[in-house]
């Protein structure tokens, strides 16, 4: 990538992928920075879900995991301990938004509330108090949601490392005693990673990874329903919507994921262009919901394009096929929950919001602040949260 295009993409990552989209005309899209990403709906759609690409284990969990069991087990026994906390989350939620300021500096504000209400499932309430306040004090020190300057990623970095040997020792000790239900994430991976199989750096280092895949794209995408959904209704009245469908539109209109990779098992001739064994192909959430040929006006903000069972474009914000997020049912739930606490009650503004990401393992919102007004009860139009 040339100075000025990484300037370009910087400015506004969503319009740089438009463009290069725009010039290619084979389905096909090389990327500045090397490999391809796949534009045409039905070749991505292939992509993803044919189990002809998915023959190994997903790139997601790295090397920290030898079989793509092994990686099914885990995704599954953390979103089940998740799945089970909903009603602790949306009960520590309201206490936490009642003690809310005013303002708040969003998408920040958010890692706290998010991080704050799933404490207990990350790492439950007997869990050494020294542990835990390292956590917080990782979820909010750039451990969870990568930092915008390289200063704060090198404290991070420190951060990381302390959470990881507290979490190793805190394993040991877990080991020894307990063989109950899962009472948290980490139970939850003890229980899916026996310790014949792996040792307790290695499981600590992988309740680290899912502690990130965790709480960045909940508060990520919280962060976004709020700042969408409050640009697009500006009357001083509830927003008109069942939150339910603002979360879904904002996953839409903003995925986070920036680009779903795959690495082909085996050579194979994609679009007109010949691909090697090794090679890295990709799709894009964000162009696929906004192809202006399987979406109306892909464009607009429009939550109410989710009102019934109407046909729509390809929707991939939690990806698709057999990699698909393990935790994407009860994610929606806990950011439907969140974005349900948040604005209950409430008259909701921003300022400072734009719509262009920026860039940070994803399409993360730039720095806006939220204000909150309490308003005094009454039914509000919509707010159902909406059935999934
Ligand atoms: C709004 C929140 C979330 C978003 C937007 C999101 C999005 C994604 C995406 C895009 C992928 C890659 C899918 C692919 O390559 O096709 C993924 C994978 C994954 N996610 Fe999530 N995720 C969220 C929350 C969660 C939560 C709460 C969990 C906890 C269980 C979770 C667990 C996983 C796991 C285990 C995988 C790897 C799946 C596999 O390769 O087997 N995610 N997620």
């Amino acid at each position: 990538m040339t100075v000025r295009e990484r300037r370009r993409f910087r400015r506004d990552p969503v319009a740089y992928i438009e463009n290069l989209r725009r010039r290619s005309t084979t389905g096909l899209i090389r990327l500045p920075g090397g490999g391809w990403c796949v534009s045409d709906a039905d070749l991505a759609q292939s992509l993803l879900r044919s189990p002809e690409y998915h023959t190994d284990r997903s790139g997601f969990f790295g090397e920290l995991l030898p079989t793509r069991g092994a990686q099914i087990d885990v995704g599954h026994a953390v979103r089940d301990v998740l799945r089970d906390g909903v009603p602790h989350y949306r009960a520590a939620l309201t206490t936490a938004v009642a003690g809310l300021p005013a303002a708040g500096r969003w998408p920040a504000a958010g890692t706290r509330l998010v991080h704050h209400c799933l404490e207990d499932l990350l790492l439950h309430p007997g869990t050494p108090a020294t542990t835990r306040r390292l956590m917080r004090r990782a979820a909010l020190g750039g451990v969870a949601l990568r930092a915008p300057h390289v200063w704060q990623r090198s404290r991070a970095e420190v951060l990381r490392a302390r959470l990881l040997a507290a979490v190793t020792v805190e394993i040991a000790h877990r080991r020894e005693g307990f063989a109950g239900e899962p009472r948290d994430v980490l139970d939850a991976l003890l229980g899916a990673c026996p310790p014949g199989e792996r040792g307790d750096r290695a499981v600590a280092e992988l309740y680290l990874m899912m502690f990130r895949a965790i709480l960045a794209p909940l508060s990520v995408s919280l962060a976004w329903s709020l700042l969408l959904g409050c640009l697009h209704h500006t009357a001083p009245a509830p927003w008109p919507w069942p939150v339910d469908r603002v979360v879904r539109e904002a996953l839409r209109h903003r995925p986070m994921a920036w680009m779903l990779g795959r690495v082909l098992p085996h050579a194979v001739e994609f679009g007109g262009v010949a691909f090697q064994p090794g090679d890295l192909l990709s799709v894009s959430p964000y162009l696929l919901h906004h192809d202006a040929r399987l979406w109306s006006d892909p464009h607009a903000f429009r939550p109410d394009r989710w009102a019934g069972t109407g046909v729509h474009g390809p929707y991939i914000p939690f990806g698709a096929g057999p990699f698909v997020c393990a935790g994407a049912a009860v994610a929606h739930t806990l950011v439907t929950e969140a974005l349900d606490a948040l604005s209950r009650g409430a008259r909701l503004t921003v300022t400072g919001g734009d719509t262009r990401p920026a860039m940070a393992e994803g399409n993360v919102p730039r720095p806006f602040t939220l204000h909150r007004l309490a308003q005094p009860p009454g039914p509000p139009a919509g707010h159902e949260k909406g059935r999934r």
